[in-house]
């Protein structure tokens, strides 16, 4: 449609490489809601007639329900609902869409739509994901468990405190993505190819109309800035990390080897060979996908660094990065949520693997502390009496009181005391005597629990609000668009 000033027309191949039309599908609704809030505005601005106005408006209203022939030798979607207005329309009032606009600051406008609708989707799914993992913390704050660091075993712990410290990091997630959000939501459009339009247009209304908080001011950066497309992408890849790494726990703790969780039929595959096998598939794709991400991320900062400054084309390549992020983080959560749902925990295995392990060690150590003994001697005596019970093949409660005094020899530690803390001492008592704030300690889940289930109504609140004003805004703009078309 604008290849006046060349003469020839792209051959099939040249065109297959420029379009971008496949990936425009995305973006074809907003692209239509943002040539309405343009029309509208150049009608109000004296800039078109009513009569333009009301054509361009109901043939855009008309295209709402379309579905677009991606064959039509279009490059982009931008092209393609300019020229099915043309067509409707006529050339008299259609060829007056695209009056103080450019792709430019079209394409933009659509990807801070697009982008601002898949966070709110994203955010939504984050809750219910938080949600979901604080009700099963709710379920196990009595269900003891092994606590890792260097994947070896390192203190008695629960499940409950695991599953919130994933409820925290997610809300971290949560958190990072709800600020983006507001660099996101400032409208480009009315910047045209870089550097404005001598057409008295009204940026500031149709930013209103579409639900922006406010404008992307300078038509530069507003066309050739893609920072906020990498920032909502690193938001997600960061993300993503914190799922995969989830998948990895689920994944060891599904083996037969651990046996500590056991995940439903539904988000497992069967072997096409060994008739046993309830292969973990499904969480496994996630660490997968999650490099895919990554990957997204490094695609899009790799294309932007070398842009010199104003639009280039390469930045239509960001497109697809974008979709398949947001595709992938959203299927992640609402998977990952119903996984824990459906989630098997085999209780009695994690608490055999955590009393059959000297998870005690520091614990001992402690309660000699209490009684006076400076740590790093309390800490050497409990080593030698982890040592004395690995080499007899028995746990510490059952070392004799000459293993014991073994322990003492060179300190003034009293060798009856140190055989009472440990007879006193059981995984089940170190819980409740585990009393620092955010700790595995008993008390400190419950507090933790009604903590969070505070805050997840609070942003429950805050996304509703903040998708309610986009709705507000565009069903206004439906409304007067209505009171034009008649
Ligand atoms: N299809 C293009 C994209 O996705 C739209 C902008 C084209 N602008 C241009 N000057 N060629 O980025």
């Amino acid at each position: 449609m604008y290849r006046s000033r060349l003469g020839t027309d792209l051959s099939d191949i040249t065109l297959d490489y420029v379009s971008s039309i496949n990936d425009d599908s995305e973006i074809a609704l907003y692209d239509i809601l943002g040539s309405q809030a343009h029309s509208l505005m150049l009608f109000q601005k004296n800039i078109i007639t009513k009569n333009d106005a009301k054509k361009i408006l109901s043939s855009l209203e008309n295209l709402k329900n379309k579905k677009f022939d991606t064959s039509s030798g279009a490059e982009d979607i931008h092209e393609l609902i300019e020229s099915l207005v043309i067509k409707e329309a006529g050339m008299a009032s259609g060829g007056k869409l695209h009056t103080a606009r450019s792709r430019n600051d079209q394409v933009v406008l659509d990807i801070r739509m697009k982008i601002r609708d898949d966070i709110n989707i994203l955010c939504n799914c984050l809750l219910d994901t938080i949600e979901a993992l604080v009700s099963v913390a709710n379920n196990h704050q009595k269900t003891i468990m092994p606590l890792y660091t260097h994947l070896q075993q390192a203190q008695a712990g629960l499940f409950s405190h695991y599953l919130l410290a994933q409820a925290d990091i997610l809300q971290r997630d949560f958190e990072r993505l709800y600020e983006t959000f507001q660099r996101i939501n400032q409208s480009p459009l009315g910047a045209g190819p870089v550097g404005g339009t001598s057409i008295p247009i009204d940026r500031h209304s149709t930013a209103k109309m579409l639900g922006f908080d406010g404008l992307v001011e300078n038509s530069l950066d507003a066309t050739s800035a893609r920072d906020f497309v990498a920032e909502y992408v690193s938001m997600v890849a960061i993300l993503m990390t914190n799922l995969s790494r989830i998948s990895e726990d689920f994944v060891i703790w599904s083996t037969s080897e651990f046996s500590f969780i056991e995940l439903s039929d539904e988000f497992t595959s069967p072997s096409s060979v060994m008739p046993q096998k309830k292969n973990p598939d499904i969480l496994e794709l996630t660490r997968g996908k999650t490099a895919e991400v990554i990957g997204n991320l490094t695609a899009i900062l790799t294309t932007v660094k070398g842009l010199a400054s104003g639009y280039g084309r390469d930045l239509q390549q960001v497109k697809s990065s974008i979709w398949s992020t947001s595709k992938i983080s959203i299927s992640a959560l609402l998977i990952l949520k119903s996984i824990l749902l459906t989630l098997k925990v085999n209780v009695k295995q994690m608490k055999k693997v955590t009393e059959s392990s000297n998870l005690i060690a520091l614990d001992i150590a402690e309660k000699l502390v209490q009684d006076g003994v400076p740590f790093r001697v309390t800490h050497k005596i409990s080593g030698i009496l982890v040592q004395l019970a690995h080499n007899s093949k028995k746990p510490i409660s059952k070392l004799t009181l000459s293993d014991i005094e073994k322990s003492v020899v060179g300190t003034k530690v009293d060798p009856a005391m140190v055989s009472k803390i440990i007879s006193s001492i059981t995984v089940v008592s170190s819980l409740k005597d585990r009393i620092s704030y955010g700790s595995s300690g008993s008390n400190e889940q419950k507090r933790m629990i009604s903590d969070r289930v505070k805050r997840i109504n609070q942003y429950r609140t805050d996304i509703s609000n903040r998708e309610n004003n986009i709705n507000s805004s565009i069903d206004d703009l439906e409304r007067q668009i209505r009171e034009i078309i008649g």
